[in-house]
C-alpha cells in the first residue's frame, strides 16, 4: 500500500510504499532532501511530522526522545502508516544521478605524515556531475563501504578526482591505503552522496569551520565559487593539532591573498614549543566565538570530526543567534560511530 508525502512550505509531494523509509521514497523519485550517513547517525536528515502517523525505526543518539515528542524524525530511518506531511528544506540544485563506477588511483601523495593525497581518474566516457562538499563512497570487496568527500569541483575536462584521506591506525580502509594500496590499483566507487554544499540561493556572508581533512569539502566549495564567480565574504577557520597537520597551508593562504573579501585563520590545538606558534590557538569553533559576537546574518559550514561539528551546532545556534537553517554540517562519521 502507498501513501502520499506532502513537503512544506516546497509544496513538493512524493509516493511512499509501506515499509519504505522516507528519505529513501523522496530520493528515488527525485525530490532531494538533506541527507547525510542515511544511517541514522549524523542527524542531517532531521525533519519535523506536522501531520500523519509515523513509526521512528532508529535508535540513534542524532535525535533525542524531547525531540521525537516534538514530532522530529530522521527522515532516514522513518516509515509511515497514513499520508504524511512534513517540513524540510527541499534542495533544488545539484540533483546530479547517483553512479557506481570503477575509478583507478592515478597518484598517491603524503603532504604530511598522516595525510594521503588521492586522485583517481574517473571512466573516460561517464559522466561524474557534483556539488563542491559531496561524498562518494567506496564499496571495498566485501561490500564494506568507506565515505570521503571530493577535494575539488568537478574537473569536467580531465575527470580526475581527488581526496584528502586521514590514516586512522587499525582502520579497516585507511590502513591498507597507507600500506599496500599503490598507483594503477582499482577502486570502486559510489557516487556522488549527500546533500553538503553552498547554498545557492544566498548570499549571506559564510563562515566555514573545518577540522583536519575537513578542509577536503571546504576546498571543492571555494573551487566551486571560483567557477561559478560567487563573492561571497568567506571567513575560512582550519583547526588542527599541530602546525605541520595544516597539509594544504599555502594554498589557503593564497586564496587570502587572491580571493576578494576571504579570509584565512589556521587555529591549532596542541602546539609544542618547539613549534614557535605564534598564531590562534585552542579549539577551532571557539576562535570563531571569539571573533564573532552575532551570527544571525551568516552560513556557517561545519565539517570534520563529529565532537566538533555537533558543539559548534550547539554553541553557534544557542548563543550566536545563527538560525537552525543556517547552519550546514558534514560529520566525518566512522564505521565505529554508526555503531
Ligand atoms: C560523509 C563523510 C565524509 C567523509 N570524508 C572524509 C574525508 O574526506 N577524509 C577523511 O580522512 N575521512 C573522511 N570520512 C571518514 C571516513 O569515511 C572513514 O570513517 C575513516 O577514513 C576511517 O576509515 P577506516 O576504514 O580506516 O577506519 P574504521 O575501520 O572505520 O575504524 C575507524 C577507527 O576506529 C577504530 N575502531 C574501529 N572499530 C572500533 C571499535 N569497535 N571500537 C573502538 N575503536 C574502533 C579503528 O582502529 C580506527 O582507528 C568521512 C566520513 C563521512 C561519513
Ligand atoms: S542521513 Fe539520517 S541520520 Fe544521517
Amino acid at each position: 500500500m502507498s501513501h502520499t508525502i506532502t513537503v512544506l512550505p516546497s509544496n513538493d509531494t512524493f509516493q511512499i510504499n509501506s515499509g519504505e523509509f522516507i528519505l529513501d521514497a523522496a530520493l528515488r523519485q527525485n525530490v532531494i532532501l538533506p541527507y547525510g550517513c542515511k544511517d541514522g547517525a549524523c542527524g542531517s536528515c532531521k525533519a519535523m511530522i506536522v501531520s500523519g502517523d509515523v513509526t521512528h525505526n532508529d535508535k540513534s543518539n542524532a535525535i533525542t526522545d524531547e525531540e521525537r515528542e516534538h514530532g522530529v524524525a530522521l527522515l532516514c530511518h522513518t516509515t509511515v502508516n497514513s499520508d504524511v506531511t512534513i517540513e524540510a528544506r527541499v534542495i533544488a540544485s545539484g540533483a546530479y544521478p547517483i553512479k557506481k563506477l570503477p575509478t583507478r588511483i592515478i597518484s598517491m601523495t603524503r603532504p604530511s605524515g598522516d595525510i594521503m593525497l588521492v586522485e583517481l581518474q574517473l571512466p573516460a566516457n561517464d559522466a561524474f556531475e557534483y556539488r563542491g562538499g559531496q561524498y562518494i563512497d567506496f564499496i571495498l570487496r566485501d561490500g564494506t563501504r568507506r565515505s570521503y568527500s571530493m577535494a575539488c569541483a568537478p574537473r569536467l575536462d580531465d575527470k580526475i578526482l581527488e581526496l584528502h584521506i586521514r590514516h586512522m591506525p587499525g582502520g579497516v580502509f585507511t590502513d591498507q591505503l597507507f600500506s599496500s594500496m599503490k598507483e594503477r590499483d582499482i577502486l570502486r566507487i559510489e557516487g556522488p552522496l549527500g546533500t553538503f554544499s553552498l547554498n545557492l540561493d544566498s548570499h549571506a556572508p559564510c563562515v566555514f569551520v573545518v577540522s583536519g581533512t575537513g578542509f577536503a569539502p571546504i576546498k571543492a566549495i571555494v573551487e566551486e565559487m571560483q567557477q561559478k564567480g560567487i563573492t561571497r565574504p568567506v571567513a575560512l577557520y582550519w583547526g588542527v593539532r599541530r602546525p605541520q597537520d595544516l597539509y594544504l597551508h599555502e594554498l589557503a593562504q593564497n586564496w587570502a591573498q587572491t580571493i576578494p573579501n576571504f579570509t584565512y585563520i589556521p587555529v591549532i590545538s596542541d602546539a609544542l614549543p618547539e613549534d614557535n606558534w605564534a598564531g590562534r590557538s585552542g579549539f577551532v569553533h571557539d576562535a570563531v566565538l571569539n571573533d564573532f559576537a552575532d551570527l544571525f546574518a551568516h552560513e556557517v559550514y561545519a565539517c570534520g570530526a563529529p565532537a566538533m561539528v555537533q558543539v559548534a551546532h550547539e554553541a553557534f545556534t544557542t548563543t550566536r543567534r545563527l538560525p537552525e537553517s543556517a547552519f550546514y554540517s558534514d560529520a566525518f562519521l566512522s564505521a565505529k560511530d554508526k555503531k
